[in-house]
């Protein structure tokens, strides 16, 4: 695999030239918070969007008008703002399953996606795969439900795990503040936590100068 760390002083700005020059189709998108300003960047951009199909890291299992809602928050950012298609995960059915079969109703068994967005957790989690939990450890599916994630919000999750995650052309993380030096070393060094897993063909972490120092 292909590696790249970029450190920059905005880690929107520096996602939204990757996408740019990536052009991608399929996208995976991550939640958390870090992600937001980017969606919200990308939704004021001139992109063939009608070409664009949106589909996602993990979600967290609420009602979809929820806070904590990774689905509402990207439609918020972006989704409703651009007419590109879009997969949400069903966090009210919670049913992993569910997307499983939606993914391979769309790529039937080669799932390969041009860009996947990727979040890095402070426990050094990546997506809804916490360390020491069975789901890092799951390669005969795309998707799983994780009955207890390891962090805030405590509510169960759906999640691709590491073979769905890395079917990627480009992969990159999205790395801010301070909470993140630790994870981002461990990453760096190849440590065996979740985020480390994640074998895109081209893996770019894009950090900030905090996350970063
Ligand atoms: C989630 C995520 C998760 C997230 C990281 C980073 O639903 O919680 O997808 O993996 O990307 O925890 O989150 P922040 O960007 O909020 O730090």
């Amino acid at each position: 695999m292909d590696r790249d760390l970029v450190v920059v002083d905005d880690v929107a700005e520096k996602a939204v030239e990757i996408f740019l020059s990536a052009a991608p189709r399929a996208v995976v998108l991550s939640g958390g918070s870090t992600p937001e300003a980017f969606y919200r960047r990308l939704a004021e951009l001139g992109y063939p969007w009608d070409e664009v199909e949106f589909f996602f890291g993990d979600e967290r299992c609420v009602q979809r008008q929820d806070e904590r809602s990774n689905a509402r928050m990207a439609e918020q950012a972006l989704l409703s703002k651009v007419p590109a298609r879009s997969y949400p995960m069903d966090g009210e059915r919670c049913d992993a399953r569910s997307y499983e079969d939606t993914l391979r109703g769309r790529f039937g068994n080669n799932l390969r996606f041009d860009l996947a967005i990727y979040g890095l957790g402070p426990d050094g989690h990546t997506a809804s795969l916490f360390p020491g939990k069975p789901e890092v450890d799951v390669v005969d599916r795309w998707v799983v439900e994780v009955r207890e994630p390891g962090l805030e919000p405590l509510v169960p999750r759906i999640s691709l795990t590491v073979p769905a995650l890395s079917s990627a052309r480009l992969g990159v993380f999205l790395v801010a503040g301070q909470e993140k030096r630790e994870p981002l070393r461990s990453l760096l060094a190849g440590e065996d936590i979740p985020a480390a897993r994640l074998m895109p063909e081209r893996l770019v972490i894009v950090a900030d100068r905090t996350a970063a120092d």
